[in-house]
């Protein structure tokens, strides 16, 4: 006789009806793999009358949630989003004996650290592998598989919808608002953006990445971070021209054991020959640097029905099976400012009327000498756009060359450096005392 396992299902939306169709659909191949036979006993939901074209959903659906409880599951799985009421479900069932799923990404950074505890406290496991890029099995490589490596970085592209939207901005030179509202229409990114393409999802699961890799919790409102609202075509073509492409990039490295943190989401300039160039659409990317196992790259769909549901149901079948709890972690960690560590960097600015190629040369020559690394030009009709890449050039430098300028635009992003980003911190700079 086959152990049975009861499942609770808080939502029923994109990633809540994946998770209802892949327990049905494949109910045969995980009998055969688990032993074990899952029945969702019951659904919640916030609309009754919604029309559900689920086999055999409305037999278990409820908009109660005292009546999930009632049938005693074994395990919860949350796809409500957002903070409340999923925090207050989640705790309430944990101290009933429940084993968590959730795939909420807004939760776990927010109050990730309490529901740690109180899976503790309670003896239950809590597992959150769709919180962070979808299928993408990140959270579980870093949780079992690099348990003896020194993380010391990470940085990726985490959030699909604006990979999606700057892929089709560079290619097709489009502008940001006719591509978003194209990937609106095809349902690639929601009817309120917001949270993707000011850069705020990304910046969730950075501190659920930090925790686990660094053992730091950093507060959401203490990460920097920057959207891709205000990119134009005109820079990612110049962008391109100097041999990078533009990714909304998640980053964190931590300077020494217990060091001070440094993290940021940034639109950021990356390295053509880097692989994470090349990750296009709605794909996500993480690497992940440690001391033993050097450099790894996971790549994958960060995001949508399947890829989601994959992840939920796959911890589903893993809960109950031995599980490393966190060992707490730092709270008050030191987060250094962004351009503590990125020096390198892309300036682009547009400026009124044509300015000759020999002028310009000349100038940025005495302006910046050796700090200039590439710089590239792109005349239009009534201006022109100028793109630099510049090492260690200060607010001030940037200010006085701005200056001399009849500038109508102009941005100032990071460039990812690689590994050299370590290597040329210096002693003193990791000695500083926390201030
Ligand atoms: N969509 C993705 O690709 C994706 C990827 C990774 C992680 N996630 C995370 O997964 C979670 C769910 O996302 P989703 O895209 O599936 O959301 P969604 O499509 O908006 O679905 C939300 C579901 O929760 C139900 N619900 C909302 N508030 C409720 C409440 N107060 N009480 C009971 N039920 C409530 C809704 O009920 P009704 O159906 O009655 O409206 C709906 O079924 C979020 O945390 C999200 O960040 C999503």
């Amino acid at each position: 006789m086959m152990e049975k396992v009861k499942v609770a299902l808080l939502g029923l939306g994109t990633v809540g009806s994946g998770v209802w169709k892949m327990i049905s659909e494949n109910r045969d191949v995980i009998a055969r793999k688990t032993g074990k036979w899952y029945q969702i006993s019951s659904v919640l939901v916030k609309n009754p009358e919604k029309k559900r074209n689920l086999d055999g959903v409305e037999e278990v659906l409820t908009t109660d949630f005292s009546q999930v409880l009632a049938r005693d599951p074994d395990v919860l799985i949350e796809v409500i989003g957002g903070v409340e009421p999923a925090f207050s479900y989640i705790k309430k069932a944990m101290a009933k004996g429940c084993h968590i799923v959730t795939a909420n990404k807004e939760l776990m950074a927010k109050r990730g650290q309490e529901l740690e505890e109180l899976s503790g406290q309670y003896g239950v496991q809590l597992r959150y592998e769709a919180s962070v890029g979808g299928g993408i099995p990140v959270i579980s490589t870093i949780r079992h598989f690099l348990k003896a490596n020194r993380i010391y970085r990470f940085y990726g592209i985490l959030n699909g919808t604006t990979n999606y939207i700057l892929t089709r901005m560079s290619e097709e030179a489009c502008s940001f608002a006719d591509v978003l509202k194209d990937a609106q229409e095809k349902g690639y990114a929601e009817a309120d953006p917001s949270s993707d393409v000011e850069g705020l999802d990304a910046v969730y699961k950075l501190s659920i990445l930090m925790r686990l890799a660094f053992q730091v919790h950093v507060p959401v409102s203490q990460i920097p971070c920057q959207g891709i609202t205000d990119l134009s075509p005109q820079e990612l073509q110049l962008a391109e021209m100097l041999g990078y492409s533009v990714k909304l990039l998640a980053r964190a490295e931590q300077f020494g054991e217990n060091g001070p943190v440094s993290c940021s989401v940034l639109p950021t300039l990356v390295p053509l020959h880097y692989s994470l160039a090349s990750v296009r659409d709605v794909y996500n990317a993480v690497t992940i640097e440690g001391d033993y196992v050097q450099d790894l790259t996971f790549v994958g769909q960060g995001a949508g029905q399947k890829p989601t549901a994959s992840a939920v149901v796959e911890d589903l079948l893993n809960t109950g099976i031995s599980f490393e709890e966190e060992t707490g972690c730092q709270t008050n960690p030191w987060v250094l400012a962004g351009e503590d560590v990125f020096l390198t960097r892309f300036m682009w600015l547009k400026v009124r009327g044509q300015v000759t190629k020999p002028a310009l040369e000349a100038q940025l020559k005495e302006v910046f000498a050796s700090k200039l690394l590439r710089w590239a030009m792109l005349p239009e009709q009534a201006h022109t756009s100028i793109g630099l890449i510049v090492q260690g050039c200060n607010e001030q430098e940037r200010k006085d060359w701005l200056s001399r300028w009849d500038v109508e635009q102009s941005q100032n992003r990071p460039v990812l450096v690689g590994k050299t980003l370590l290597d040329r911190c210096p002693p003193l700079f990791l000695a500083k005392t926390k201030a």
